[in-house]
C-alpha cells in the first residue's frame, strides 16, 4: 500500500481490495490500463479475509438455481488458467487444490437430502458419484463410524483467500497498478457521468470506476439512486482450527449443517453460519453450531487447537446473482453482490469486468449478472 501518486488521475479506479475488487484490478492492469484499488483497511481485510475459499460449484449445486450454477460452473474452468497467470505474476501460490469434495449424510433426514441433491447433480450432468457408508469411510477414515453414506464431487477443490489477496496485491503492483488505503470514498458524478473517486486521502480521477465494496456497495456515498446496487449483508461465522500433523481429511467435507475444508499445513476451516445480519460479532451460539455440525461427521475436530473465530459479511441480492457490469451512471461498473461465491467467480468477473473498462463485451456467461435486470439500465453506450 503506498501514497496516492502525484498525478492521481487513471484509466479506472476500483473501490474495494477483496477478491472481486482486487481480481478486477489485476485483469485491468494487465490489460495496460492505469488503474488504482483503494479500500479502507487493505487487500483481503474484509469478507475475502473470513472466506474458506471453496471452489465447489457441484457440491454447493443446491445454493441457487441454474443460472448461478451455470456461472460458477464457466467461472470455475477459468479457475486453473487464472490460478497459473497469478502465480507467475506475482511469483506466490493461491493454494489451489482439486481435492474433491465429499457430501456425507450423517443420518437418515440427510441420507434423503442426499439423494435428492444427488439426482439434480445427475440431472444436470455433473460428475457426483453415490458412496455408501464403507466407501467412504475408505476415502476418509476419520469420518464418524454410524454415517449414512455420501456423494463424492471429485472436481471440486480450494484456494486460501488470504494467499490469494496477497498474490493478487503483488500481480497488481508487478502490472503497473496501485493499492491506496484512503477512507470515505465518494463517487463523483457529473453531468451523468463518473468523473472519479473522493476520499479523505484526496481525490483520484477516473474514466471508469468500478464499485466492488461487497457487503458495503450500496453505502459507497455518492451513488445516485438510480445506480444504488440492492445488496444486504449476509453474515458468515467460521472457524479455523489446527492440527499439529496432517489435517483429520483429505477433501471438502460437508453436511447440511457446515462445510469443512482441510489444508495440508494443517489449517481445517469450519463454516459458515448463514445469518441476515450486517454485524461482524462472532457468537457463542455460532461457535458452537459449527463445532457440533464439525464434531458429528468428523469426530477428530475435537481434538484440534481452536485457532481463530471470525465473522464476514457476503453481499447478497434479491435473485441471487451477481450484479457485473455497466450500471446506468456512464463510466460506472458494478462488481458485487457474489455472496457465497466471490472466490468462485473472481475470475470471470474480473475478465468480464476488464473487457468493459477496454470497451468490449463481457462474455456471454456472464448476460446473467446485468445490473440491468435490478437497477437502472445504462442510458448510452460508455466509450472506453
Ligand atoms: N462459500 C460458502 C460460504 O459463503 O459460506
Amino acid at each position: 500500500m503506498g501514497q496516492p501518486p502525484k498525478e492521481h488521475s487513471y484509466d479506472v479506479v476500483v473501490i474495494g481490495a477483496g477478491v472481486i475488487g482486487l481480481s478486477c484490478a489485476w485483469r485491468i492492469a494487465a490489460s495496460g490500463l492505469s488503474v488504482a484499488v483503494i479500500d479502507r483497511a487493505g487487500p483481503g481485510a474484509g469478507a475475502s479475509g473470513v472466506a474458506a475459499g471453496m471452489l465447489a460449484p457441484a457440491t454447493e449445486a443446491d445454493f441457487g438455481g441454474q443460472g448461478l450454477l451455470a456461472l460458477n460452473l464457466a467461472s470455475a474452468a477459468r479457475w486453473p488458467g487464472f490460478g497459473a497467470d497469478l502465480s507467475e505474476r506475482s511469483g506466490r501460490e493461491a493454494g489451489h487444490v482439486q481435492s474433491g469434495a465429499l457430501t456425507v449424510a450423517v443420518d437418515r433426514d440427510d441420507a434423503e437430502e442426499l439423494a435428492r441433491l444427488h439426482a439434480f447433480q445427475l440431472d444436470l450432468d455433473l460428475d457426483a458419484r453415490m458412496l455408501t457408508r464403507s466407501e467412504c469411510r475408505e476415502l476418509e477414515p476419520g469420518l464418524a463410524p454410524g454415517i449414512a453414506g455420501g456423494v463424492l464431487t471429485p472436481e471440486d477443490g480450494f484456494v486460501e483467500p488470504r494467499a490469494l489477496a496477497a498474490a493478487l496485491a503483488v500481480a497488481i503492483d508487478a502490472d503497473g497498478g496501485e493499492l491506496i488505503i484512503a477512507m470515505e470514498p465518494e463517487i463523483e458524478v457529473t453531468g451523468g457521468r463518473v468523473t472519479g473517486v473522493q476520499t479523505l486521502a484526496g481525490p483520484f480521477k477516473a474514466d471508469n470506476v468500478v464499485l466492488a465494496a461487497g457487503a458495503w456497495s450500496a453505502e459507497v456515498a455518492g451513488l445516485p439512486p438510480e445506480a444504488i446496487p440492492p445488496v444486504r449483508a449476509v453474515k458468515g461465522q467460521i472457524l479455523r482450527l489446527r492440527a499439529s500433523g496432517a489435517p483429520p481429511a483429505s477433501r471438502i467435507l460437508r453436511t447440511p449443517r457446515c462445510y469443512i475444508v482441510p489444508r495440508a499445513g494443517g489449517e481445517v476451516v469450519i463454516g459458515a453460519t448463514m445469518e441476515e445480519r450486517g454485524d461482524s460479532h462472532v457468537t457463542a451460539g455460532g461457535v458452537r453450531e459449527l463445532l457440533e455440525a464439525a464434531w458429528e461427521v468428523l469426530p477428530e475436530t475435537d481434538e484440534l487447537k481452536l485457532a481463530e473465530t471470525a465473522a464476514g459479511l457476503r453481499p447478497a441480492t434479491p435473485d441471487g446473482l451477481p450484479l457485473v457490469g455497466r450500471s446506468a451512471i456512464d463510466g460506472l461498473i458494478l462488481a458485487t453482490g457474489h455472496h457465497r461465491n466471490g472466490i468462485l467467480l473472481a475470475p470471470s468477473t474480473a475478465d468480464g469486468v476488464a473487457a468493459l473498462c477496454n470497451g468490449q463485451a463481457m462474455d456471454t456467461a456472464l448476460a446473467a449478472c446485468d445490473p440491468a435486470r435490478l437497477v437502472a439500465a445504462p442510458r448510452v453506450e460508455a466509450s472506453p
